[in-house]
C-alpha cells in the first residue's frame, strides 16, 4: 500500500488540505493524525471491519479498549448514556485538551471499541489539526496512540512513518506535539474520581476543579478498568534501568553502572540538563531542566527512540520528581523500564 505523508501546518491549516482524510475516515480507513499528545491512528468508531484493521496494524490485543475522539460535546449523545455532573465540571475546565473520561455506553458503540466493557473512554482533543480533522468527518473517531503495540507513542510524524509506512493509506504530519505523552484517563469508581492513567491534566489540577480527592489506580493490580495499562508499554529494544532518588545518588550510581558496562556496551544515558556534564560518557541525551518536567514529557519518547536508532545496548535513565506532571512522567519510565528501577534514596 502506498501512504501519503501530509505536511499541515497547525499554525494556518490550508482550506480543504484535509478533506480527504475525512472522506477516507468516512469510508473505513485508517488515517495516522497528529493530537497535543501524541500522534492517534483513527478510525470511524461505526466501522468494524476498519476498528478490526486498527487492532492487526498496531498488533494490540483485543482486550485493550480504544479512546473514541470527538471535536464537539454534542457528538457525546451518541456514545455515552449519561453526564455524571462532576463529568461536567471536568468538561467545562479541561476540554478541549488531554483528559479522557470513562462514560457508561449507548448500546451502539462496538464492543470493538471498548473490548466488550460497559464503558467507553472519550477525549475532546485541543490540537488545531485534529479537530479540524473531527469536525470534517463528523463522526467519532475512534484512535489508538499511533505506534507499534508496545513502543513508544509516537510524537512527531517521522515516528508514525517508521511504524507504519506502506501499511496504512493516510499520515497527517503537523511536526512535534506539545504535550508529548497520552491523555489523563479518569474514570468514577463507585461516584468517586479514580486516575486510571496519568497524563498532563494531573491530580491536583483535577482536585482543583472537583474540590475532592481523586485517587490514583495502582496499573497492575486494578480490576480490568484500565485494561491498557497492563501491557508492557513505551519501551525502546535496549533493556532501560531507571534510577530513582536524591540527584546526587542518581548520578553517582549511574555513574557507577556505566564503569561496569560501558567497556562491553553500548550504554546511553538520558538525565537532565543539569547533570549532563557529570556523566563519565559522551553518550548522554538531554531530557531539559529539572525544573521543567512539561519539557521531559514532551521529549521522552523521541529520546527512547532516538536510544534505538543510537544502537543502544543498555539505557540508563535518571528518575524525575513525583509532583505535578512528574507522577505521569515517572509513570511511562517505569512501564519503559518494565519494573527495573533503583532506588538510591
Ligand atoms: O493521548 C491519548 O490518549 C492518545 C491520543 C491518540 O488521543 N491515545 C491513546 O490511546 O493513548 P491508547 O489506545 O494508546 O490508550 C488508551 C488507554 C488504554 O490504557 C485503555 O485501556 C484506556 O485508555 N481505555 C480505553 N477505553 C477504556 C474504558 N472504557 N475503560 C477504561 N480504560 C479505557
Ligand atoms: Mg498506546
Amino acid at each position: 500500500m502506498e501512504t501519503v505523508l501530509l505536511k499541515v501546518n497547525p499554525d494556518c491549516i490550508q482550506s480543504g488540505i484535509l478533506l480527504p482524510a475525512a472522506a477516507s475516515l468516512q469510508s473505513g480507513d485508517l488515517v495516522a493524525f497528529p493530537t497535543e499528545t501524541v500522534y492517534g491512528l483513527g478510525a470511524s468508531y461505526r466501522n468494524e471491519p476498519a476498528l478490526r484493521r486498527i487492532f492487526e496494524t498496531k498488533g494490540r490485543p483485543g482486550d485493550n479498549p480504544l479512546i473514541v475522539h470527538i471535536w464537539n460535546p454534542n457528538q457525546l449523545d451518541e456514545l455515552v448514556l449519561e453526564i455524571d455532573p462532576k463529568f461536567e465540571k471536568l468538561i467545562a475546565a479541561f476540554w478541549p485538551g488531554p483528559l479522557t473520561l470513562v462514560f457508561p455506553k449507548q448500546a451502539t458503540v462496538s464492543p470493538l471499541v471498548t473490548a466488550g466493557l460497559t464503558t467507553v473512554a472519550v477525549r475532546m482533543p485541543s490540537h488545531p489539526v485534529a479537530r479540524e480533522l473531527l469536525r470534517l468527518t463528523a463522526i467519532p473517531v475512534a484512535a489508538p496512540s499511533a505506534n507499534l503495540s508496545g513502543k513508544p507513542s509516537p510524537t512527531r510524524g517521522e515516528h508514525v512513518m517508521a511504524d507504519f509506512n506502506g501499511k496504512i493509506p493516510w499520515i497527517i504530519d503537523a511536526g512535534p506535539c506539545n504535550a508529548g505523552i497520552e491523555s489523563t484517563v479518569l474514570m468514577l469508581d463507585a461516584g468517586k474520581p479514580l486516575i486510571l492513567r496519568p497524563g498532563s491534566v494531573t491530580r491536583e489540577m483535577l482536585e482543583e476543579v472537583l474540590q475532592e480527592t481523586v485517587a490514583v489506580s495502582n496499573g497492575e493490580a486494578q480490576r480490568p478498568s484500565a485494561p491498557g495499562m497492563k501491557y508492557r508499554h513505551y519501551a525502546p529494544k535496549a533493556p532501560v534501568v531507571l534510577v530513582e532518588g536524591p540527584k546526587e545518588a542518581i548520578v553517582r550510581k549511574i555513574n557507577e553502572l556505566l564503569q561496569e558496562d560501558r567497556l562491553q556496551k553500548k550504554v546511553v544515558v538520558i538525565g537532565s540538563a543539569e547533570n549532563l556534564t557529570k556523566y563519565h560518557t559522551k553518550l548522554v541525551l538531554d531530557l531539559g531542566s529539572e525544573q521543567n518536567l512539561e519539557l521531559a514529557a514532551m521529549r521522552l519518547y523521541d529520546l527512547l527512540r532516538a536510544c534505538d536508532e543510537l544502537g543502544a545496548d543498555q539505557i540508563l535513565i535518571e528518575g524525575v520528581d513525583q509532583k505535578g506532571i512528574g507522577a505521569a512522567l515517572t509513570n511511562r519510565l517505569h512501564k519503559a523500564s518494565g519494573g527495573n528501577v533503583i532506588d538510591v534514596s
